[in-house]
């Protein structure tokens, strides 16, 4: 026996027909090979080739006990243990126990728990048998022909668990099945861990080894000719924005609010219970002689229950809260505020709202007058006199007694665009500056939400902001809805952007953690045909006339034209189960014959390999959706290897929406020049692609400092300033830079080492409106690259082109686009700085 270059176990040199083979559990599913069943070889080096996938990630992820049979046609069958706790067992099937298929995660009814399940196949019958046993020491049993519907639960005599497990010394005493196999099947067990240790050695690729990598490396030579008369039509929505409320990104972020907790919502659910101080009084503090509570006896709105009851025992005392980090205001802005109000007992007064810096003391202030009776809204507009970040809001009843308060709210007025209940300018043009082709929202798994009470309702989102239900952010925050899908739908038209929402298939988050087992909680097929209406409703929302019964609606809310809704996301990077796939082939098939004219968008799971990817695509295929979301967060390794990804995809399929990608760096998920420019590398791949991959969104978007839960983001933020990373600019080029033909280009660079080639990549670009040509030029290479550009015909107007080049070290974080003019003749050179991305953009005369 020898070992591989990654310290594989290999087959012996005279290797044998059949071996003995032992399936074991090490934190997933794992395998040994022996010829002797005494001295046994692990197959991988802690390769796993069946995890399990249910429910919320990390301790709950578990596989325990699985136990693995041999059954009908010789496909190999799992099942496992899920918890201690739950009526559910595992199971999953696999022709080569290295591509398993779907997951399925089947209820018992009888019973205490589901411990220790084993599965026997019987051929006479062609059927399986399951027999657990549970907490009570008890045995059951079911039986199923297809492993997706079971005959219903029945004891059983102890007799009737037979567990043919064996122990094995791998690395200790462990306890699995024993089978005898053919060699072939080992053999493509080792074969697909050396293929895994090699793709991940490749993607582990980082700059800091470039010196050893690229070591005597000098300037490298590039020859680029422009194949005009091969030129391809491409998608002219290639990129475009995510946007999630994660990471603060809506209430406290994109959406101009600037009070936190207004509607008094916050819950401890929100955070899972993990924060004692997140309750409905979060964010709020009395000053002076006065306390207050939270009540819920005569609300404002069904949808929003809680309220503040103030008892002012001295005049003077005030309701005060703190905003997100507090409050910032600019000298000379007006800060629009409105509350509802109700005075239960003493005199009706007025109300005196004022902005109060620690620092700079009182900056706005205006007395309002109460509601005579019942709830009522009050409004008033306050102009500051300073300019500070430091801003509490006061609220301050100038008579004593006691006086309800709810949906208290100050928004800037100069909002983006200045629509009332806006988004906040800065960060809003920020995102148009991209020029995005698109805008998905609300999620990311926010979408799918974690439990099914969680997924994301559109019709929740809209209406009076007091009957709009607030929920918890599945992010472990809190969601007003405030920035809701009419506003969506406005900030698209307001930057010219398609929108595109995404709708969970009936199923929530796999990774859920609440409201039972990840997204086996799928919608009850009864509700399916109201839950899909609520989805073609939207549709009507969105475009139909204002005397529909939605389009009525967008007709109040203050914009009677369509909003021309084209896409519909249905599902986000789902576990596809049979769960799943009945779900959305439900709904797809309701949607598309309800609107045709939808482009529905399906999704293929987490990644860019693996089951869900597999069954996502077969979905896909088999009903013929036109675009498919696909999903994966990579080290820049792996975009410079992958760089042929889609390269071979079948043309006549499901088109691509590269939903969500990123490169990070392991130790902190950073984003640094480097990822920044692995990216930039990718994207002219999918240029050259565009005619299979219509859309791509690098993902998330915004994180606001201090309330990130996920880290890379594309542009980070405070309460004043925002701070757009590397990436940003990468994706704003491209946004800037697009095209609607790509026209292929050869290359020929004089230094033959394939990983020299990989560094550099290239694509070019017309658009045929302006008839500009966009050349974009990736050195990814630590040394200069000059190359030399064969335009091949192309006369750029006065031979000028602009040329825009950020370039810096791998690590830097500050690297900007430098803007220059420069001249462009046919065969004339260019100078590609080291780690450095160059756009060049000419008009052709
Ligand atoms: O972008 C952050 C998260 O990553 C999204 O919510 C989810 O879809 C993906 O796992």
């Amino acid at each position: 026996m020898f070992q591989n270059g990654f310290g594989a176990a290999r087959k012996p040199l005279n290797e044998p027909d059949s071996v003995y083979l032992f399936s074991y559990n090490a934190n997933g599913l794992r395998f040994a090979w022996s010829t002797d069943k005494t001295n046994w070889t692990p197959i991988g080096d802690g390769y796993i080739y069946l995890k399990c996938d249910y429910s919320r990630w990390g301790s709950e992820k578990k596989m325990i006990a699985p136990y693995l049979i041999q059954g009908r046609k010789g496909i190999w069958e799992c099942i496992w243990q899920l918890n201690d706790r739950t009526l559910q067992f595992a199971q999953a099937g696999s022709a080569d126990l290295v591509n398993w298929g779907p997951q399925a995660y089947p209820y018992v009814k009888q019973s205490k728990n589901v411990l220790r399940p084993v599965i026997s196949y019987n051929k006479i019958a062609d059927s399986y048998t399951v027999v657990y046993t549970d907490a009570n020491g008890k045995y059951f049993q079911t039986t199923t022909k297809d492993l997706k519907v079971y005959t219903p639960i029945v004891p059983v005599p102890a007799s009737a668990y037979r567990d043919h497990s064996i122990t094995a010394n791998i690395n200790g005493e462990t306890k699995g099945q024993l089978h005898r196999v053919a060699w072939p099947l080992v053999d493509g067990l080792i074969k697909a861990y050396e293929l895994q240790q090699y793709k991940s050695k490749q993607n582990s690729e980082i700059t800091k080894d470039d010196v050893q990598r690229f070591a005597g490396l000098k300037t490298v030579e590039a020859k680029l000719t422009l194949q005009p008369e091969k030129a391809k039509a491409i998608s002219t929505m290639l990129t475009g924005v995510f946007f999630e409320d994660l990471n603060y990104a809506a209430d406290g972020g994109l959406y101009a609010e600037l009070v936190q907790n207004r509607d008094f919502e916050y819950a401890p659910g929100d955070k899972q219970f993990r924060d004692k101080k997140w309750t409905a009084d979060y964010a709020w503090s009395i000053k002076g002689d006065a306390s207050f509570t939270i009540d819920s006896v005569s609300s404002l709105n069904i949808n929003n229950p809680h309220y503040a009851v103030l008892d002012v025992k001295t005049s003077g005392a005030a309701l005060v809260n703190s905003g997100y980090d507090a409050i910032a205001i600019k000298k000379g802005e007006t800060y629009n505020f409105s509350a509802f109000l109700k005075q239960l007992s003493g005199a009706n007064g007025p109300l005196q709202v004022s902005l109060v810096s620690d620092k700079a003391g009182v900056l706005a202030k205006a007395d309002i007058s109460a509601p005579s009776s019942g709830w009522g809204q009050i409004k008033a507009s306050l102009v500051a006199s300073g300019t500070a970040a430091d801003v509490r809001l006061e609220l301050q009843p100038l008579n004593t007694g006691h006086v309800a308060i709810d949906m208290v709210s100050l928004f800037p007025a100069a909002t983006f665009k200045n629509h009332p209940n806006g988004l906040r300018a800065d960060l809003a043009q920020a995102i148009a500056d991209i020029h995005p082709r698109f805008v998905r929202f609300p999620g990311g798994c926010l979408s799918h939400g974690d439990g099914l009470k969680n997924i994301y309702r559109w019709k929740s989102s809209i209406g009076p902001l007091e009957a709009r239900v607030p929920d918890r952010n599945q992010w472990n925050y809190h969601q007003t809805k405030g920035l809701g899908y009419f506003e969506y739908f406005q900030f698209c038209e307001d930057i010219g952007a398609e929108p595109v929402p995404v709708i969970a298939a009936g199923v929530s988050c796999q990774n859920s953690g609440t409201g039972g087992g990840g997204q086996q909680g799928g919608i009850p097929m009864s509700e399916m045909p109201q839950y899909t209406q609520d989805i073609i409703d939207l549709v009507e929302y969105a475009n139909g006339g204002v005397n529909t019964t939605w389009g009525k609606k967008r007709a109040e809310a203050g914009h009677p034209a369509p909003f021309n809704l084209k896409y519909i996301g249905i599902g986000n990077e789902d576990q596809i189960t049979e769960v799943f796939k009945e779900r959305f082939t439900y709904i797809y098939k309701a949607l598309h014959k309800a609107h045709p004219e939808i482009t529905i968008i399906g999704t293929a799971g987490p990644f860019f390999e693996g089951t869900d990817y597999v069954e996502g695509w077969k979905i896909a295929t088999n009903l013929k959706v036109p675009l498919i979301d696909e999903h994966y967060y990579q080290p820049p390794g792996w975009f410079i290897n992958n760089q042929d990804f889609y390269d071979s995809y079948d043309r006549g399929k499901s088109k691509v929406y590269l939903g969500e990608y990123a490169a990070s760096l392991p130790g902190g998920n950073k984003s640094y020049w480097e990822t920044s420019l692995a990216e930039a590398l990718y994207l002219t791949a999918l240029e050259r692609n565009g005619d299979v991959v219509s859309m791509a969104s690098y993902a998330p978007l915004l994180a606001r400092e201090g309330h990130t839960q996920w880290n890379p983001d594309l542009i980070y933020f405070n309460a004043t300033d925002v701070k757009p990373t590397t990436g940003y600019y990468i994706q704003q080029l491209y946004g800037q830079n697009a095209g609607d033909h790509y026209i292929p280009a050869a290359i020929t660079v004089t230094n033959k080492d394939a990983a020299v080639k990989k560094h550099i990549a290239w694509s070019v670009v017309r658009e045929s409106k302006t008839n500009d040509l966009v050349i974009k030029l990736v050195n990814f290479l630590p040394v200069s690259v000059t190359s030399t550009i064969d335009l091949n015909g192309v006369k750029p107007v006065d031979g000028k082109a602009t040329k825009t080049v950020l370039a810096g070290n791998p690590a830097d974080k500050t690297v900007r686009p430098v803007v220059s003019e420069t001249t462009l003749v046919d065969g004339g050179t260019i100078e590609l700085p080291p780690y450095s991305f160059t756009v060049l953009r000419l008009t052709a005369k």
